[in-house]
């Protein structure tokens, strides 16, 4: 979602913030604006639509200073245009604000300010916080600019990641977090503000993650650590970075999509790497070997997550209930942070999130860690909002992934929960040896089998060439495969805008099968398992109804070869394995038919990478 971006220091601020807006752009958004600080005068630029609208509007202003920040913004209050673009100026233009999150209390404050006299020109709520700020400045004696904001910020209800500048203290920028990322990264007599590490890698490893409550002033030459409520300086925890300019870059692809599929063979290998031991094939976790015994005795376990990582959950829930025999239920974060759902003490709940930062499962977190149970992640990012919140967890270790549909993340999430289903089925002894290594040799062999699916990537786009003028399309699965129907099609209406439905295929007959016609391609994922029987007789009743049948299918099964329209053939593995290799060419199909539909891959329409408001 919205993205931010700060700089203080001897640098020119411009080229660099605008640098790091770029960064920032694979995060979703609809307009983007810049602040510089240029003698003692604030410059406020900003623009509906791309970073390069803006960086075209900007080309004949004054864009010097060196202390300066900036904004992409994903509308939540008020339509993307340039009025509601941040960053915003209060009334009297003493404070200018930029902002990620949202003030739910914004009408209430709105309203108290309006009966002060101050009168708005846009609809968001930053517009809101900022002459807030100003007021709490205004009326108060001996309140300098740190302390307006600190006692704004007492009166918000909502979450924030923000940056303040004050055109009476023209030395300095102050940034203050509650539920929204915010890191600050440390150079010499400079400092960098972002809502990832991204825009400031090439300059500084030293960051500081900011706390919920964390207010950070920074002047060129000091950073001063206070929180909301409490005047009392803190010392700043000092983090190193890890990530490299390669890792953010797209190495030759055309599109940070296809890169990340094409990394999947490295990242599954790396996300297990170091977790299965070579000679005994024992499964390591050891971020839960604290909380082992505690899993162990778990009574049941419930996998909150959203989107994509809540289809990897689902195919946990296979995997644990059928090998570690524990009861599993998966859940949408959204839906069940507002149930009253029944908790016990002896449930262990697994939240899954690529970015770590998804607004719902924070909050389904911080709602069962209440009720006293046991809450375990499994994040990509590290030293994201959720895994810092949860007791004990695993990393997946994919990478940075920057392409808004999540792809290696995926496969690393399924791999991950795979071995965890495996060492609790082993510790329960609810798994017989020769299934065990069978599945891990499998396992250790997925990535070379990836690596097959990804020579025949130019197949898939060539049948993806048959299906641009598709407006719908089914997808269907049975056991492991249905969860990577559900993500195959989540994977297409994403990015290229057809309208997809994933289905389990034994309830095609229940209303999808209504769908079917000549026009209508239907996508099944029929490798070889268990469910082969079941999913070839779906097959047949979709042929009857002359649908487009595109199967996912086992290499050297002529039966379906000759049944349907065309073919994606995958390496044979172990069923429960299949999902792992079922998803690739999905995802290769997806990405070609919207490249070759004309559509931004990458960056969506509507969607962020990171949804961290509800
Ligand atoms: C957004 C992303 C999806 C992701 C979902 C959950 O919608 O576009 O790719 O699956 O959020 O995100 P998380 O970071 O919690 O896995």
């Amino acid at each position: 979602m919205c993205g931010i971006v700060g700089y203080i220091g001897g640098k020119n601020a411009y080229p660099l913030l605008m640098k790091g807006l770029k960064r920032l752009e694979y995060r979703g958004y609809d307009s983007s604006g810049i602040a510089l600080i240029q003698n003692q005068k604030i410059n406020v630029y900003k623009k509906k639509g791309k970073v390069n609208e803006l960086k075209v509007y900007c080309s004949d202003k004054d864009v010097s200073g060196n202390i300066g920040m900036a904004h992409t913004r994903w509308a939540t209050h008020g339509e993307p245009n340039d009025i509601n673009a941040h960053p915003h100026t209060s009334m009297k233009g003493l404070f200018t604000i930029i902002h990620n999150g949202i003030i739910e209390n914004y009408d209430k404050l709105r309203r108290d300010l309006a009966l002060k006299g101050y009168t708005f020109y846009g609809q968001t709520d930053t517009e809101v916080l900022a002459n807030l700020i100003e007021y709490m400045y205004v009326k108060g004696e001996s309140v300098n600019a740190e302390l307006a904001v600190r006692m704004a910020l007492s009166r918000v209800i909502g979450a924030y990641g923000l940056v303040v500048m004050c055109s009476e203290e023209p030395d300095r920028l102050i940034a203050a977090r509650k539920s929204s990322p915010l890191a600050i990264g440390i150079g010499q007599g400079e400092f960098f503000i972002g809502s990832d590490a991204t825009p400031m890698i090439e300059y500084t490893r030293n960051v500081v993650y900011l706390n919920d409550n964390d207010v950070a002033i920074l002047s060129r030459n000091s950073f001063t650590l206070k929180t909301v409520d409490n005047d009392e300086e803190i010392t700043p925890e000092i983090q190193q970075l890890e990530l490299s300019v390669g890792e953010i870059e797209k190495n030759g692809y055309d599109h940070f999509m296809l890169k990340e599929i094409f990394e999947q063979p490295k990242t599954i290998s790396d996300s297990f790497k170091g977790r299965i031991n070579p000679v005994t094939k024992e499964v390591f976790l050891g971020g839960l070997s604290e909380v082992m015994p505690r899993i162990l005795d778990a009574r049941r376990i419930i996998i909150i997550a959203c989107g994509t990582s809540w289809h990897a959950a689902l195919i946990g829930e296979y995997l644990i209930e059928e090998y570690a025999q524990i009861p599993v239920e998966v859940e949408y974060a959204s839906e069940y942070r507002y149930r009253k759902p029944i908790i016990n003490k002896d449930d262990v709940v697994l939240a899954i999130s690529q970015s770590g930062e998804t607004a719902d499962t924070l909050a389904a977190i911080r709602m069962v860690k209440e009720r006293g149970a046991l809450v375990l992640g499994i994040c990509n990012v590290v030293g994201s909002s959720i895994a810092r919140e949860t007791d004990a967890g695993i990393y997946t270790h994919a990478g940075v992934e920057i392409g808004v549909a999540s792809t290696k993340a995926f496969t690393a999430q399924v791999t991950v929960i795979t071995l965890l289903a495996m060492r609790l089925a082993r510790k329960h002894k609810t798994i017989s040896d020769e299934r065990y290594f069978s599945i891990i040799n499998d396992l250790l062999a997925v990535p070379d089998k990836i690596e097959t699916i990804l020579m025949s990537h130019l197949k898939i786009r060539d049948i993806a060439s048959k299906y641009t003028t598709s407006i719908n399309s089914l997808y269907l699965g049975r056991g492991y495969l249905f969860p990577v129907a559900l993500e195959g099609a989540l994977k297409l209406k994403e990015i290229s805008y057809i309208h997809a439905e994933g289905y389990a295929a034994g309830e095609m007959k229940h209303g999808p099968i209504a769908l079917v016609d000549t026009n209508l391609p239907v996508i099944v994922v029929a490798a070889k398992d268990r469910y082969y029987e079941k999913i070839v007789s779906n097959i047949q009743e979709v042929k009857a109804r002359k649908g487009n049948i595109i199967a996912v299918i086992t290499e050297g099964d002529n039966e379906l070869r000759n049944m349907v329209n065309d073919i994606f053939e995958i390496p044979k593995s172990d069923p429960v394995l299949s999902p792992l290799l079922a998803i690739v060419p999905l995802q290769l199909f997806a990405y070609y038919l919207a490249v070759l539909k004309g559509c931004d891959v990458d960056q969506p329409r509507n969607l962020a990478k990171s949804v961290t408001v509800e």
